[in-house]
């Protein structure tokens, strides 16, 4: 049969790929450039050598910001609080576009490189399985002839030395990542032990905000419906205004500034607890800045119940259900949320933080003068002891039972 494998250019897949055609399979190799620094052109002609009957070089840049960056965007997603899911968000991307190859190029199969311990491999395949119902999946990390026969990094290095493998040059960091336009992300190795810190030569996106300038770059971004349209900077002038160019540019003042580093330990889908640093300049920019103009345009009551679904989102895209029933009714909720999400945001990138500096939209909902404390607006203050004291029937009757027991 042939097999479409989700192929990284580095020595894990290198190694799958040889193998899976020890196996007897016909191997398309498929890289998906989400805008990881990598040298596509050697991948490309190393998948070739090492036997790849075709080679998928896929630039998915601007559908990866375009269709799954700014939907979570929208949705103010974040899991646990804390993180931006930067892995999360590119694997129903790069997995759509894999069954999209699978599928033309008559393949039964696909292939990936994700252990079995981990989120990945969970949402590779419940898209491939959503995109592609027939489909067959072969995840060699899950194959006990496969795990057995390659036990650690020593065992691949040699496996790849006899089947002519290309190895690394450079040694490998002490830990893995995983890198894309939206972040990156650094865990195991090393920083299993959740104690030790990181290097602060770990980070590659940005650079440490002790080091960073010491005044600030001001810039403007401007939203419609709940997206960034357009990115200014208030002083050298410049601008951007397509999806791609603004999110690197983003990318670019919030790493010069340090900004959006996290260490956390987070929960995975399997059931155990995993350490994770991860590094999210441009997403952090943005998230920041949505919330505020989110805030300055939405309903009161639209903006709780939407709270609540970008919750819902957030882990239903961390799991990898992206391309399920009950994530296509969020998005389409959040969506309509979005409709009046406009206007511009003016902020501060600086030593790590990102400080909002002010707003305006034509669908604002603040009421300078419903708000003033100098004028009266189109509100009566007399009507506000009936609410206050509405409000407190319950509290008072509370007081009374609590009274009444601790009399007793
Ligand atoms: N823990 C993060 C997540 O589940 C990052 C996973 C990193 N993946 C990787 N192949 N290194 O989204
Ligand atoms: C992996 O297991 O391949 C990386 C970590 C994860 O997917 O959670």
């Amino acid at each position: 049969g042939t097999v479409v494998l989700a192929y990284s250019g580095g020595l894990d897949t290198s190694c799958i790929l040889v193998w899976l055609k020890e196996e007897g399979y016909d191997v398309i190799a498929y890289l998906a450039n989400i805008g990881q620094d990598e040298d596509f052109e050697a991948a490309q002609k190393k998948a070739e050598s090492l036997g790849a009957k075709k080679v998928f070089i896929e630039d998915l840049r601007v559908e990866f910001v375009e269709e799954f960056i700014w939907p979570s965007l929208q949705a103010s997603a974040i899991y646990e609080d804390r993180y931006l899911l930067g892995t999360s968000v590119a694997r129903p991307c790069i997995a759509r576009r894999q069954v999209q190859i699978a599928r033309q190029e008559g393949a039964q199969y696909v292939s990936h490189g994700a252990t079995g311990k981990g989120n990945d491999q969970v949402r590779f395949e419940l898209t491939c399985y959503a995109l592609y119902p027939e489909v067959k999946i072969i995840a060699p990390w899950r194959i006990p002839e496969f795990y057995n026969r390659f036990k650690g990094r020593k065992d691949l290095m040699d496996y790849a030395e006899k089947h002519g493998i290309p190895v690394p040059v450079t040694p490998k960091a002490p830990w893995s990542m995983d890198a894309n336009l939206m972040h990156i992300s650094y865990e195991s190795g090393i920083l299993e032990n959740p104690k030790s810190h990181a290097p602060s030569d770990l980070y590659l996106m940005t650079k440490n905000p002790e080091d960073s300038p010491s005044s600030p770059d001001v810039i403007e971004l401007e939203f419609r419906k709940g997206v960034p349209v357009k990115v200014s900077h208030l002083s050298d002038g410049k601008s951007k205004d397509t999806p791609l160019e603004i999110f690197t540019y983003l990318n670019e003042i919030g790493g010069k500034h340090g900004v959006g580093r996290i260490d956390i330990v987070e929960n995975r889908f399997i059931g155990m607890k995993s350490r994770g640093i991860y590094e999210t300049p441009g997403g952090t920019i943005l998230h920041h800045a949505h919330l505020d103009i989110e805030a300055f345009t939405m309903d009161r009551e639209v903006r709780r119940i939407k709270q609540g679904l970008g919750i819902r989102f957030s882990e239903l895209l961390y799991n990898g259900f992206w391309y399920s029933p009950e994530c296509d009714f969020v998005r389409h909720c959040i969506d309509k949320s979005q409709e009046s999400v406009e206007g511009k945001v003016q902020l501060s990138v600086f030593k790590g933080q990102v400080y909002i500096l002010g707003r305006e939209s034509p669908k604002s909902l603040y009421n300078e003068e419903l708000v003033s404390m100098d004028v009266q607006g189109d509100y009566d203050p007399c009507d506000a002891s009936g609410f206050i004291k509405i409000n407190a029937v319950r509290l008072r009757e509370h007081h009374r039972l609590q009274g009444d027991a601790a009399s007793k």
